[in-house]
C-alpha cells in the first residue's frame, strides 16, 4: 500500500531529499493541485556558480517550487569516459540547495532510474551525431533519454538548462516540442570566471597549466565574434589562429551553425561552437554571433 503524503515530504522554506521517483511524483502532482507551478532543474551534482544561476532563474519564474535533479547518468558516458572518476560532492550540493531555497532535491539511485530488462530510448535524430556526437556516439540518446523520464516523473511546468551545453539545449527544445512534452524548456546564459573560462564540473580535472590554457576556448570564441561582420569564413578564422596559438590544447572541432544547429546562414545570427581536449579533459564552449552586418 502507498503511504499517504506527509509535511515531511515537502517543507516550505527548506530543502527535502527524495530519492523514490513515484513519491516524487505523488509531491510535484500534490503541489501542482494546490496551484503552484514545478520548475526543473536537472544536473549531475557537483553544482556549482552556474548551477546557482540556474536556480536563481528558476525562482523567479511564476509561483514556481523549483526542483533540482542531482544524478550522474550512467547512460549518457561512453565507455572511456568520465563517469567512474566525475565529481561528486551530495553534502555540499544539498548544502547549496538549501542556500538557493530549493523545495525538493530528486536524488535518484540507477536501480530506481533504470528497471532491469529497460531497453527503450529517445532518438536524437540526426543532430544527435553531429557536434559532440561524433566524438561521443550515444550520448545524445543517453541524455536525452534520462531527460525525457525526468520530465515525465517531475512533470514540471518548467525545465531550466544552461547554454554552455548548446546541443543539449537544442535537442531538449526539439524533444519537448516533437514529443509534446508541454512544459517550457528554458536556456540560462552561460556562467563565466573572469578571465572568460566557461564554469564546467569537469574544470575541476584541469592542473594550474591546463586551467591557464583553456582560457582560449573563450578567448577563439571572442575573437571569432569581433570580426563576425566580415562574415563566416573570418569568424572562423580568427577563432582559428587564437587556438592555434594555445599550448595543450587539441581542437576538436569549431564550426558554425544557425542558432538551430542547422547550416550557419551568411548573414545574421549564428551560433560558433568549439570543443577541446586540454590533457585528458574535455571542454566545449559557444557564443551567438551576428554574420557579416559589416558592424565590426
Ligand atoms: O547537463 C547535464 O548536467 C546532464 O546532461 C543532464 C541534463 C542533467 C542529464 O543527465
Amino acid at each position: 500500500m502507498t503511504k499517504p503524503l506527509t509535511k515531511d515530504d515537502y517543507q516550505p522554506g527548506d530543502v527535502t531529499v527524495h530519492r523514490d521517483p513515484d513519491r516524487l511524483r505523488r509531491v510535484t502532482k500534490a503541489l501542482k493541485a494546490a496551484g503552484r507551478n514545478i520548475a526543473l532543474v536537472p544536473t549531475m551534482g557537483a553544482l556549482h556558480e552556474g548551477h546557482r544561476k540556474l536556480i536563481r532563474e528558476a525562482q523567479v519564474l511564476q509561483n514556481t517550487v523549483v526542483v533540482v535533479s542531482i544524478f550522474v547518468n550512467p547512460t549518457q558516458f561512453g565507455p572511456n569516459e568520465d563517469f567512474d572518476r566525475y565529481p561528486r560532492s551530495f553534502e555540499s550540493d544539498v548544502d547549496i540547495c538549501r542556500e538557493e531555497r530549493v523545495g525538493l532535491v530528486f536524488a535518484p539511485s540507477a536501480d530506481d532510474m533504470y528497471l532491469p530488462g529497460s531497453t527503450v530510448t529517445v532518438d536524437p535524430g540526426p543532430l544527435g551525431d553531429e557536434l559532440e556526437g561524433r566524438t561521443r556516439p550515444g550520448h545524445f540518446a543517453g541524455v536525452l533519454s534520462v531527460v525525457a523520464k525526468l520530465f515525465n516523473i517531475v512533470q514540471p511546468t518548467y525545465a531550466v538548462f544552461g547554454e554552455k551545453d548548446y546541443q543539449q539545449l537544442t535537442l531538449i527544445h526539439r524533444m519537448a516540442r516533437d514529443l509534446n512534452f508541454g512544459l517550457d524548456v528554458v536556456g540560462v546564459p552561460t556562467v563565466r570566471e573572469p578571465d572568460g573560462l566557461a564554469l564546467s564540473s569537469r574544470n575541476r580535472y584541469l592542473s594550474a597549466e591546463e586551467r591557464s590554457a583553456a582560457t582560449a576556448l573563450s578567448a577563439a570564441l571572442v575573437a571569432g565574434a569581433h570580426v563576425s561582420g566580415r562574415g563566416a569564413d573570418a569568424v572562423l578564422e580568427a577563432a582559428r589562429t587564437t587556438l592555434a596559438a594555445a599550448p595543450g590544447v587539441d581542437l576538436d572541432y569549431l564550426e558554425l551553425r544557425a542558432p538551430d544547429l542547422g547550416p550557419a546562414p551568411e548573414n545574421g545570427d549564428a551560433r560558433l561552437l568549439v570543443a577541446a581536449r586540454v590533457g585528458s579533459t574535455r571542454l566545449i564552449d559557444n557564443t551567438a554571433v551576428l554574420l557579416g552586418t559589416g558592424d565590426e
